[in-house]
């Protein structure tokens, strides 16, 4: 069964856990369940601002709008309401165990076994990639969480 509600966690907010929320968005848009999603940065720097330009411009272009999201940073109340927290990267993962709270009752865990690289510094180029990675490991979830014989 899929999670009710998964919070995808990168460090700014701007480039890979946006984009990692309009991949799964549209990726579950025409299932027959469904999964509130958000995203937040482990830090604070562009808390109210839009997703990086770059990850506006290469998600346009692969069909995905990141045009409405927000930055916001991870808070305590977020390891409760959200059943699945995914760190992009395993520094994020580090700073979720660092402030998750003992009796929080989110499940914190790699989005993928390998890190989904932070393209920031990078070009389009590293954008693109990101979607890629990102769109893989959606599906990989899709089909852990709906496929198959497994009625768990
Ligand atoms: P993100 O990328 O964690 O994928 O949103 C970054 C965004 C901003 C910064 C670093 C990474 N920054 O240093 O401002």
């Amino acid at each position: 069964m899929p999670p009710k509600s998964v919070l995808f966690v990168c460090l700014g907010n701007i480039c890979r856990s946006p984009s990692a929320e309009a991949v799964m968005k549209k990726i579950i848009k025409n299932q027959s369940f469904s999964i509130h999603l958000d995203s937040a940065g482990t830090a604070n720097y562009h808390t109210g601002g839009p997703p990086d330009e770059r990850a506006i411009f290469v998600g346009k272009s692969l069909g995905y709008d990141l045009t409405a999201l927000q930055a916001r940073q991870v808070n305590q109340q977020d390891f409760y309401e959200f059943d699945v927290i995914f760190a992009m990267d395993e520094n994020n993962f580090k700073d979720l165990q660092k402030i998750k709270p003992t009796d929080a009752t989110a499940q914190v865990m790699m989005f993928d076994k390998t890190a989904i690289a932070d393209p920031y510094y990078g070009d389009v180029q590293d954008f693109k990639a990101m979607f890629l990675h990102i769109e893989q490991a959606s599906q990989n979830w899709l089909q852990k969480w709906c496929g198959g014989d497994n009625h768990e």
